[in-house]
This record gives structure tokens, sequence and C-alpha cells, in this order.
């Protein structure tokens, strides 16, 4: 079984070897003189977002821990874009993949994790994926993949070109190379919590602000609102916000939080639309939102700097969705008063 666990492992390892770096976008927004924000663009990976190295990295940890041999059906909870990924990984391994997900999850996300030769279980809400992943790893006989348990440490946070890793060395020629502040929303909680740790790590004075969407335990538990924590209805921006806070999730590490209304990240990502000419997910309007809060900021007080966020992935996506102004009207809500107060950073 070792010899197997190797070539996996190789196999793996062999992929990476193979890949490019995602790249770091710099925005071009004449309104703010002095302060630059960049984009890391992680929709350009094989299996088209963030969620690339982390089903990278969670296959690596199981693989080394023992957890997985060469008839192990792989089980994971997810809003789609880790099954992707998984799929992906566990197509490479000769492996078979079951994704537990919402039944609300992005139709082009199911057809990719079937492309890859992965199955999909629905449940009804995102709280009722832990336990049926349990369960059907126990009726398979499988391993529960749990990214939201093990997000945070199977990434190797102190380098091994990791995000911040990748971030820090591709900032390194700019204007202002070592950012006033990286923003990020949290789905497992496991980039920020890399993110964090490598900052911390290198003694940078960069800030880590993590940005919520409605709907999340996240925010109320960082800011101390409620320990007990519990949110009744879903998050309505895929793949961030959770009904709980994850074990994965590492409050310590985030300097500072923002909850982001829902309508300002979807009108975020029209705006980001007319500025790079493509569309992005949902997650990564959060971000932008963040960003440009904090680029306000700054100019209000005259400081000049950088920032860094994410793309998380494409917008491709979600074109029935978030691109689609009626199912935004119905689903989310009115978009139009956080785009006129976009407009100022044109
Ligand atoms: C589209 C998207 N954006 C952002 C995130 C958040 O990343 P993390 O799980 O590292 O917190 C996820 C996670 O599932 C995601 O799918």
């Amino acid at each position: 079984m070792k010899t197997w666990c190797t070539e996996a492992v190789n196999k793996i390892t062999a992929d990476i070897q193979r890949s490019a770096d995602t790249h770091l976008i710099k925005l071009s927004l004449p309104a703010l003189t002095g302060i630059d924000i960049y984009l890391k663009d992680e929709s350009t990976h094989p299996t088209g977002s963030l969620k690339h190295r982390l089903a990278r990295s969670l296959f690596l940890y199981a693989l080394c821990n023992g957890k997985i041999d060469d008839s192990t059906t792989i089980v994971e909870a997810s809003s789609g874009s880790t099954a992707v990924s998984e799929a992906y990984f566990a197509r490479m391994i000769g492996i078979p993949f079951i994704a537990v997900m919402p039944k609300s999850t992005a139709k082009s996300k199911i057809k990719q994790i079937e492309f890859y030769g992965g199955q999909c279980h629905f449940v009804d809400c995102p709280s009722q994926m832990h336990d049926a992943s349990v369960e059907l790893a126990k009726a398979v006989d499988g391993y529960f993949m749990d990214q939201f348990t093990y997000a945070e440490r199977a990434t190797d946070w102190r380098g091994n070109n990791n995000i911040a890793e990748s971030i820090f060395q591709q900032m390194s020629l700019e204007p202002h190379s070592i950012p006033s502040t990286i923003v990020m929303s949290a789905g497992t909680g496991g980039t920020s919590a890399t993110l964090g740790r490598y900052i911390r790590y290198k003694g940078y004075h960069t800030q880590l602000l993590v940005v919520d969407p409605e709907n999340s335990a996240f925010y109320p538990h960082f800011k101390k609102q409620n320990e007990a924590t519990r949110v009744i209805s879903a998050s309505r921006i895929e793949g961030i916000g959770r009904p709980q806070v994850e074990a994965s999730f590492q409050p310590d590490v985030i300097d500072d939080m923002l909850q982001v209304p829902d309508s300002a990240s979807i009108a975020a990502i029209l705006w980001l639309e007319k500025i790079i000419g493509r569309k992005t997910g949902a997650s990564t309007g959060t971000n932008i939102w963040g960003a440009l809060q904090t680029a306000r900021q700054m100019k209000q007080s005259g400081t000049t700097g950088s920032i860094v966020t994410l793309i998380c992935d494409s917008g491709e996506r979600y074109l029935d969705t978030y691109y689609n102004p009626a199912w935004v009207k119905q689903h989310i809500g009115d978009t139009q008063p956080y785009l006129k107060q976009l407009q100022q950073f044109n």
C-alpha cells in the first residue's frame, strides 16, 4: 500500500511542478492616487478557483497521514468549488469521489464535478452538509476529507509557495511592496489562516482584514457579539459565510473583520467587470468591497500604500444567478445604492 501512496503523492507533486503561479493584477484607479490595489487571480488554476490549492493540500495531508488507500472513496462537504478541485485530484490518483452539497449549488460546478468523474449528493441547506458527509462516509466505508476542520492545518503556512508567500514575492518590485492591508473572505477560513500566520511569521506590518457576508457566524463571533453564534439562514454568497464557526477559522490571526451587505458584493462584481473586463464570483465582490472601503479610509486619512485581495473564482460559473438581474432582484436585493457609492472609485 505504501507503494500506491508514494505513487499518488508523486502524481500530485508532479502536477504542482507542471503548474504556473497565478497572476497578481494591478487595478488602475485614477481616483486613488498613491493607493494601489492588487488582485491575486485564483480563478486561473486548472480547476478554476482558490480551492485548487486547498484540495491539493488536503489530498497530500490525508495521503501522508495514511488515511487514503487505492480503494478509498473520498467524501467532502462543499459549496462546490472545493468539490470541483477535489474531484480533479481524486481522478488524478484513481479513487472515487462524492461531493455533499446544498441543492442550490451553481449548476456549472455540479457539471464540472461530474466531468471529473465525481458524484454529487444533495442536502437542503449548508447546515446539513457535515452530518450527511459523516453518515455517507460511514455507509460507503470512505474517508470524509472535512475541509471545514482541516483547511487551516493542511496548508504549509510558513512557505512552500503558499498563497501568502506568492503574494509577497510578486509584490516585491511594487512602489509599496509590503501591503498595508490584505483583504480576504472566509469559507473554511483556511486562506485567511495562512495569510495571518505568514504575516506574523515574517514580521510584516500588514493588517489582515476578513470580510464576511450576511447570514454568517464568523463576524458576530469575531466581534464577540455572541459566543455561541449559530445563524439560521444560509449565506447567499457562494463559498463564503457559514452557519456556525468552523474549526478551521482562526480569529486570533485576524486584525479586523467587516460585514459586507450581499447587495454590495454583487454591486462590486458589476463595478469590477467595468474595470478589468472580466466576470468574477460573488465572494470576489465581497473582497473588492472590503478593499475599496479600506482605500477610502486611507484616502480620508491621507495615507498611501497598497492593498491586496483575491479573485476567488470566475463569474462564468454564475451567469444564471449573480449575473442575472432578475435573479439578483429576487434573491439578493437592490444593488443600485452600492453601485452609486462605487462610482467614487472610477
Ligand atoms: C468561491 C469561494 N470564495 C472564497 C472562499 C473562501 O476560502 P476559504 O475556504 O479559504 O476561507 C471559498 C471557499 O470555499 C470559495 O469557494
